[in-house]
């Protein structure tokens, strides 16, 4: 066995989790998520789901990790515990399923970049004709591709570690050219009305409400924060045990969330202003109310250039963490070397992501397979594992590094008796509106 380092420092590991955790997830996803489950009470369900579900889950994942010092393949085996290894193999096929169509939308984050530096941005019509353009056919397939190799590329030449540290210079930039584009978007003529739709949950309803978004939002909760899948187990694998997990998670999470809320003060303001309903900005939202916005800012085509060149950093880093997962599972499952590992599994994540790239359906059905519901039987798992299994040693192990000592009974008893049944619910009503919206698609 090798002998493992720990990070050197509190900020290497804090910048791999925030570099997983940070991407698509937070600017794509989740404005066009909001928007599709109507505003401000998808909100509300989804910082509640973050703080009451989120957090415990992210410690529990840490806890796995640096109490085992494995990835989550060889976690549980590690711990004495091989039969929940399936927990790591449901982690694994959602990895799969996801880097298919991640790549696919990084590969018009590509296009995007290129965009900026070529022809420049259009706004209005011309916005959308050109996000049509960009989303299907053969250039959204050539730039899948390319997005692709290069994940596995830079994996298999192991430069990954600078630009883990190119997170330290991403996220910042990303905050300032967000918080930019906010104080912009606050002086369009929509942006009263968007404020209304995103910050305002319309309180008599909101129970309601609640119940029927809670599938999108949990799987929303548990994809920004790289939940479910084990990649906060290999991370926290190499963290030393004087460190402490819970200042951490905190830090973690508020950055994630932070970039979230930010993104969809960016984009609802210029959706109004577009006269574009929120809720049929797709997975285009994004795209086409930023295009349109730099259109008309000065120095727009750079500005656009420099924020797609920052977007593509955040989604190669989340790729990264996730394609890991997936390798290491194969490597452990089939006993295969990394080099024809990895590419191998590259170009079987670059086929299976073609109907995306052909097909917009396609997205929503591999999407809220994999996040709405294997995610969360993930969590669940590795939920039920440290609650009623190892909960003695998870206490132990949660407890190094910090003092105050009665988090770690007020955690434990969260994760036995309030996140498996809220998981629960939370994974029946989203198998049932999968199976719906399978029917409604297909027959
Ligand atoms: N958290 C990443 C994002 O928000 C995506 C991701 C999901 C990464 C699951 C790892 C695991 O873009």
């Amino acid at each position: 066995m090798d002998v493992r380092e720990t990070w050197a420092t509190r900020i290497g590991f804090i910048l791999a989790a925030v570099g997983s955790a940070v991407g698509l997830g937070n600017i794509w996803r989740f404005p066009f998520l909001t928007g599709e489950s109507g505003g401000a009470a998808f909100l509300v369900v989804y910082l509640a789901l973050v703080v009451l579900v989120g957090i415990p889950v992210l410690l529990v994942e840490f806890v796995i990790g640096r109490r085992s010092n494995r990835n989550p393949i060889g976690a549980f085996t590690e711990l004495n515990h091989s039969q929940w290894k399936i927990a790591g193999a449901v982690g694994a096929l959602a990895g799969f399923i996801i880097l298919s169509y991640y790549s696919v939308v990084g590969g018009w984050v590509i296009q995007y970049l290129l965009a900026g530096l070529t022809e420049g941005y259009v706004a209005g019509e011309g916005a959308e004709a050109f996000f049509a353009e960009t989303a299907s056919g053969t250039g959204a397939i050539a730039f899948h591709a390319v997005f692709m190799a290069l994940v596995a590329g830079i994996v298999a030449l192991g430069v990954r570690n600078g630009l883990e540290k190119a997170a330290t210079v991403m996220v910042p930039s990303v905050v300032v050219l967000l918080v930019g584009l906010a104080l912009y978007g606050s002086t369009l003529s929509g942006a009263a009305e968007a404020y209304q739709y995103y910050l305002y949950p319309d309180t008599s309803t909101l129970l309601a409400d609640a119940v029927s978004v809670l599938p999108a939002a949990a799987g929303q909760a548990f994809f920004t924060l790289s939940l479910g899948m084990g990649v906060m187990v290999t991370y926290a694998s190499y963290v030393g045990e004087d460190r402490n997990l819970l200042s951490d998670t905190g830090l973690i999470v508020g950055i994630d969330t932070a970039i979230a809320i930010l993104a969809g003060l960016v984009v609802f303001p210029f959706l109004f202003t577009q006269g574009i309903a929120p809720g049929d900005g797709g997975p285009g939202s994004i795209f086409v109310s930023l295009a349109g916005a730099f259109a008309e800012l000065p120095a727009g085509n750079l500005i656009g250039a420099v924020f797609f060149f920052m977007l593509f950093l955040a989604a190669l880093s989340s790729a990264f963490s996730i394609f890991e997962v997936v390798v290491s599972f194969v490597i452990d499952r089939f006993d295969i070397e990394r080099a024809p590992a990895s590419v191998g599994l590259a170009v079987v994540i670059f086929v299976l992501g073609i109907p995306t790239a052909l097909d917009l359906t396609y997205l929503e059905l591999y999407d809220q397979f994999a996040n709405n519901i294997l995610l969360i039987l993930g969590g669940l798992l590795m939920s039920l594992f440290i609650g009623w299994v190892y909960a003695s040693d998870a206490r132990e192990e949660i407890q190094k590094g910090r003092s105050a000592s009665w988090f770690g009974g007020f955690w434990l008893t969260t994760v036995r008796y309030f996140v498996p049944p809220v998981l629960l619910i939370t994974l029946a009503l989203a198998v049932i509106e999968y199976y719906e919206f399978i029917q409604s698609t297909f027959f």
